[in-house]
């Protein structure tokens, strides 16, 4: 009946509408902020190895010494340009005269097919100070004398097919050996680290070494990773005289018996790993004193005890695992605790509680509430405490701050900041179809 609506009608209609698109675009927005923007480019991964205290100058006239050029044409390095500077720092030289020297080297993705280890090459490279194989599965060959001893660093990463402690045994003069996922026959680590009196940091990891950890470990070692074997036997209580001990990863092992009872002399330690090994008897008191611990992760052993307070005081953890073991009592941790720490599991403690009037059961701990006499309620049927029962699966324990792998809290917080968006936008939608509708019949 109405032909034509006020033109003020029709303005107001005008701006509703354009109101309307605004709204919903920006909630678009909104809904769209939580997925990750892809910003972090790869970064490359090679590790280099360090330059040794001799730093050269990159400026040197002098050119490689002949004899190490042929070296590494034989070993199919690329010379055409200046071989002392490589991309990748592949090669490090000296800037001695009238001819350079090589000090580093580093051979990287090679293959069997086009590259063979000979003698005469590795004896005219004697100059080294730092050798590196990474992703090299060629053969071993003997190494001659002159470049075993010459040798400070050693890097052997899923390269060189199989080595043997033997073999190892001769880089004498070595302060850094790393030999990672390429397997290491050998009866004892003590085969191995005999000779070498100077180590300041040792990696054999996922090599399936076996045998014993040696009592006689160098005293200046920094830096011990041995996880990923097949190592048994008891942890040394020689070990606890490492002063310098900043790095400990014993983790996915066979061993067995107690920590240490002087563990706490280990004063420098910041990362521990003890993870996955059959491990007993409970957190040792000593532990108190090591002031700089970051990083601790005892989880899937067989530790009983309480869990000791005094690691609530540690000031710079940032990561604690305590998950899968046997822990009972209440544990001693508050919700400020907790919230500092990166990481934080103690699931699969079948007999370990939380005090209820200390913390939410929204933490969702993957443990019982206690009841009044320290022990574990039986828990209700819900999802929640479910996982409480649950030894088995490590997805159940879902710690306070998920910036773990497993993003659990993060999942779980994303699809319902969505849902929001979603939910916020379509009832403004409908609310100013509505409107619209009824200024519409006013104004006709
Ligand atoms: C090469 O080594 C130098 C000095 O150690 C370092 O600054 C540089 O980032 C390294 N380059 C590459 C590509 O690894
Ligand atoms: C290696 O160490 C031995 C002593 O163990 C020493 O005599 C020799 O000079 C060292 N070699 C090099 C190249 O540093
Ligand atoms: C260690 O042994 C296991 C089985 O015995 C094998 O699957 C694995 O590849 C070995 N690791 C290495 C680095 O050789
Ligand atoms: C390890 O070395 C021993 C002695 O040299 C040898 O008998 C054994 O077969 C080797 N084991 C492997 C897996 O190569
Ligand atoms: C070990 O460390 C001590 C003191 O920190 C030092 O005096 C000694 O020279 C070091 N020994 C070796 C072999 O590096
Ligand atoms: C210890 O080693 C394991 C396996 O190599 C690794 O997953 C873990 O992150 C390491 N822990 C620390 C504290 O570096
Ligand atoms: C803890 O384990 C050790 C060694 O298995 C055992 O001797 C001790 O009785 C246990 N303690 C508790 C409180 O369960
Ligand atoms: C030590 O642990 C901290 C905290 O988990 C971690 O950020 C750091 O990378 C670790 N350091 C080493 C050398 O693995
Ligand atoms: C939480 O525990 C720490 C010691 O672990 C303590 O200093 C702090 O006051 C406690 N916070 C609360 C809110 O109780
Ligand atoms: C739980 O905490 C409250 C308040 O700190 C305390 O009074 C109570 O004794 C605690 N309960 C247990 C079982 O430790």
């Amino acid at each position: 009946m109405a032909a034509a609506a006020s033109p003020f009608c029709f303005t107001l209609l005008l701006l509703l509408l354009l109101l309307s698109t605004a709204a919903t675009s920006s909630n678009k927005t909104i809904s769209l902020s939580p997925t990750p923007s892809p910003t972090s480019s790869p970064t490359p991964t090679t590790p280099t190895p360090t330059p040794t205290p001799t730093t050269p100058s990159s400026s040197s006239p002098s050119t490689l010494d002949p004899k190490q050029l042929r070296a590494l044409q034989s070993l199919n390095i690329p010379t055409a340009k200046d071989p002392c500077q490589s991309k990748n720092n592949a090669t490090l030289c000296d800037s001695s005269k009238p001819f350079r020297h090589l000090l580093s080297l580093s051979l990287t993705n090679c293959s069997p097919n086009d590259v063979a280890l000979s003698f005469t090459a590795l004896k005219s490279l004697s100059s080294l100070h730092s050798l590196s194989f990474l992703n090299c599965p060629i053969s071993p060959i003997r190494f001659p004398p002159e470049l075993s001893s010459s040798l400070r660093s050693f890097t052997c990463i899923h390269s060189l097919k199989t080595l043997t402690g033997f073999w190892l045994s001769h880089f004498h003069n070595l302060t850094d050996l790393t030999v990672s996922a390429t397997p290491v026959n050998a009866s004892g680590l003590y085969v191995i680290l005999g000779n070498m009196k100077k180590l300041n940091s040792i990696t054999i990891s996922h090599a399936n070494l076996t045998g014993y950890i040696t009592k006689h470990l160098n005293l200046n070692l920094t830096h011990i990773d041995l996880s990923g074997n097949k190592l048994r036997g008891k942890i040394p209580n020689s070990i606890t005289l490492l002063e310098d001990l900043d790095f400990l990863n014993l983790s996915s092992n066979a061993l067995v018996g107690e920590i240490p009872t002087s563990f706490g002399d280990l004063i420098s330690l910041r990362n521990l790993s003890l993870a996955s090994n059959s491990l007993s008897g409970s957190i040792p008191a000593s532990m108190s004193a090591i002031p700089g611990l970051v990083h601790i992760d005892l989880s899937s052993n067989q530790l009983n005890g309480t869990i000791p307070s005094f690691i609530s005081e540690m000031k710079s953890l940032k990561y604690l695992n305590l998950a899968s073991n046997d822990f009972h009592g209440v544990m001693p941790f508050n919700g400020s605790f907790i919230k500092r720490l990166a990481v934080f599991k103690v699931g699969g403690n079948s007999n370990l509680c939380y005090n209820h009037s200390v913390l939410s059961s929204k933490l969702k701990l993957g443990i019982a509430p206690c009841d009044k006499h320290g022990l574990p309620v039986s828990p209700p049927a819900s999802k929640a405490d479910s996982s409480a029962d649950d030894n088995s699966n490590d997805s159940d324990y879902d710690e306070n701050n998920g910036d773990d792998s497993s993003g659990k809290s993060e999942h779980h917080h994303g699809p319902s900041k969505v849902v929001l968006g979603v939910s916020i936008g379509l009832s403004s939608i409908v609310f100013l179809i509505v409107f619209l509708v009824l200024l519409s019949k006013w104004c006709g």
